[in-house]
């Protein structure tokens, strides 16, 4: 038998070695070792957001995981708009001591609190808008064949051996931790008790005789693999954070427990005296999504994009491409690594009792409100605070004032009583600003609005892959900004549709500033579907018309025809977005602030 003691492995280490770099290549844009992918397979894109315990009622961290992904996804769809080009898939990891023991506390079955706290994940996802294509619970059968196949697979390839792991564990947190990672704090009862120093959560001595994957062997394929890709976990200090990682000593991993001590899980095939990791089974699910182990998987492995927070960076980014190599596939094409939420400077918990329920948040600011506030100021390399004036103010200004304000003052009855999208006139904006004649009124200003807008979506997309949704959204914001200015600065309500000087230079006005709003409502559509949908719709812009690939931005300004010009607006001429603040005022006063209906109802304010 073999002895792992603190991550020590004390017998025969390594004993079947093969040559890892030869045996666990990777080629992944070439045809890989899942065999020659064609084009379809290379516009596919599987998007996945972690699985999350069940242990408590989801709190916004939970939802701004599921917000990146679903933005990231929606603007994959914009650029690729075809629905079986895309998978999303997220879930409930349902497994484990963390589970089993929650369950107890409860005076629950297992499988009871699974169900009750599954349905709250559900209903939630289903109240935001996320537009995932599956939802994944670990506890379902097709998920036990694919974790058993899987764990065939490194079983077949002699990567899993029995031996004897001693050292610390921490249910919170479902990991192994080294003597090092642990400390001492004063229990309940005054007594110092060990918790692991990362997250403070309590741990136990356990001493079992478990499966062990022989980690330690993929050092050198998993540094191949980071260093030339530098990309593949996203943004830049994780990608480094996780080479430092490799520079350390990697132990191998305990993959199973005994399961008389956790019997919450799925058991080892040919052996149910012990229950597989939670992290094994948990990471799986990938694949289980995509179809493993039938050959349909291999149409989406490994174009697939984890997004994760940076608490759960180490079983993505090593045990996970780990894990893969060794059952001969290759790791995943990105990892997209975002920080946390504070609540007024401090961590969430239940125990501070200031825990942030995301529904009274979808319903307090409205979904598109919400979910454009966590993306907004959520940034992926730093901790983020949350507080309620923050979202007021953010909201006001940029959705209700800004932009809600720009496609009133251009669709407003007064302003465009015809209700069309008026016609641009070349000869008042030519594209060159050194043609402009008599009858031009553009100024520099305007051109640079233009060149603006019209690198908008590039700029956007590129932010998109670095994973800096706040950029996207603050590039979006400034445009939005630049085109209020534009509009202040030709003031059409001066202007007279009587009078054949103003009227080509008033309707070239409008066409500019609905033409930007058109750019704004297409690139917000991954942040804010509903908005918009309502601000195109109001524009007039079919669904589609609606992907990045229709863009088209002012094609009458580059010579082209434009197929908006002369269209009837649409009917919706309601209050894009509300402003918060009012209607606090008032509703503080009478009905109280939650029952507030925030929906988008025509109004005759135009
Ligand atoms: N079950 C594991 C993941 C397994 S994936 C194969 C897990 N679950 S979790 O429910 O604890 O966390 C799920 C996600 O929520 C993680 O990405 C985590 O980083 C994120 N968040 C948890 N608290 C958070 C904040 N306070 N802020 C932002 N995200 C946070 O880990």
């Amino acid at each position: 038998m073999l002895r792992v003691s603190a991550f020590r492995l004390l017998g025969r280490r390594g004993a079947s070695r093969v040559s890892l770099l030869e045996d666990f290549s990777f080629r992944y844009y070439s045809s890989g070792p899942l065999g020659v992918r064609d084009d379809t397979r290379d516009s596919r894109a599987y998007f996945t957001t972690p699985i999350f315990y069940v242990n408590a009622a989801p709190h916004i961290g939970h939802l701004y995981s599921a917000l990146l992904a679903d933005a990231l996804c929606r603007h994959h769809r914009l650029r690729v708009p075809s629905d079986a080009a895309t998978g999303f898939s997220t879930g409930t990891d349902e497994h484990g001591l963390k589970i089993q023991q929650a369950a107890a506390a409860a005076g629950l079955a297992p499988s009871e609190l699974c169900d009750r706290v599954s349905a709250q994940f559900q209903q939630l996802f289903r109240e935001a808008d996320i537009s995932s294509t599956d939802f994944i619970r670990t506890t379902e059968a097709r998920h036990r064949i694919a974790v058993q196949h899987f764990w065939g697979m490194l079983k077949s390839r002699g990567l899993l051996y029995k031996g004897l792991y001693e050292g610390w564990y921490c249910a919170s947190d479902e990991c192994f931790l080294p003597e090092a990672k642990v400390t001492r704090q004063p229990g309940p009862s005054g007594d110092l008790c060990p918790v692991s120093l990362e997250s403070g959560h309590p741990v136990s001595w356990t001493k079992e005789e478990n499966y062990i994957f022989r980690l330690s062997q993929f050092r050198e394929p998993l540094q191949q693999w980071l260093r030339g890709d530098p990309q593949a976990v996203t943004p830049e200090p994780f990608h480094h954070t996780v080479l430092q990682w490799l520079e350390e000593e990697l132990p191998d991993l305990s993959v199973s427990r005994r399961s008389s001590h956790l019997h919450w899980g799925i058991p080892v095939p040919g052996d149910d005296s012990q229950t597989i990791y939670v992290w094994l089974d948990a990471l799986v699910n990938y694949l289980t999504v995509i179809g493993y182990p039938d050959a349909e998987f291999k149409s989406w492995w490994p174009n697939t994009s984890h997004i994760i927070g940076k608490d759960i960076l180490k079983f993505h980014a090593i045990y996970w491409p780990a894990l893969l190599l060794g059952a001969g596939m290759s790791p995943p094409h990105r990892i997209y690594v975002h920080s946390h939420w504070t609540v007024c400077g401090q961590k969430m918990s239940k125990s501070l009792g200031n825990v942030v329920d995301p529904r009274t948040c979808l319903d307090r600011y409205t979904v598109d409100g919400f979910r454009y506030f966590l993306l907004r100021q959520g940034v992926p390399s730093w901790d983020c605070d949350y507080y309620d004036e923050k979202v007021v103010k953010l909201l006001d200004s940029e959705l209700a004032d800004a932009l809600g304000g720009l496609l009133n003052r251009c669709t407003a009855n007064k302003i465009n009583p015809s209700g069309i999208y008026p016609a641009f006139c070349a000869t008042c904006f030519p594209s060159e600003p050194g043609l402009v004649g008599p009858s031009g009124r553009a100024q520099a200003e305007d051109y640079a609005l233009v060149s603006a807008v019209a690198t908008l979506p590039k700029q956007v997309a590129d932010h998109y892959d670095n994973f800096q949704i706040y950029k996207a959204l603050e590039a979006v914001s400034s445009c939005v900004r630049q085109t209020n200015g534009f509009v202040q600065r030709h003031a059409p309500w001066k202007l007279n549709w009587e009078s054949p000087v103003d009227a080509p230079w008033l309707g070239t006005v409008l066409h500019v500033a609905l033409e930007c709003l058109r750019v704004f409502g297409t690139l917000l559509q991954p942040v804010t579907p509903s908005l918009a949908d309502r601000l195109l719709s109001r524009l007039g812009v079919s669904s589609t018309e609606r992907s990045l690939g229709e863009l088209h931005f002012l094609s009458r300004f580059y010579g082209h025809p434009s197929p908006f010009e002369g269209r009837r607006l649409g009917p919706e001429t309601g209050v894009l977005f509300p402003r918060l603040d009012q209607s606090r005022s008032w509703l503080d006063e009478s009905v109280g602030f939650e029952n507030i209906d925030r929906s988008f109802k025509p109004t005759d304010e135009g």
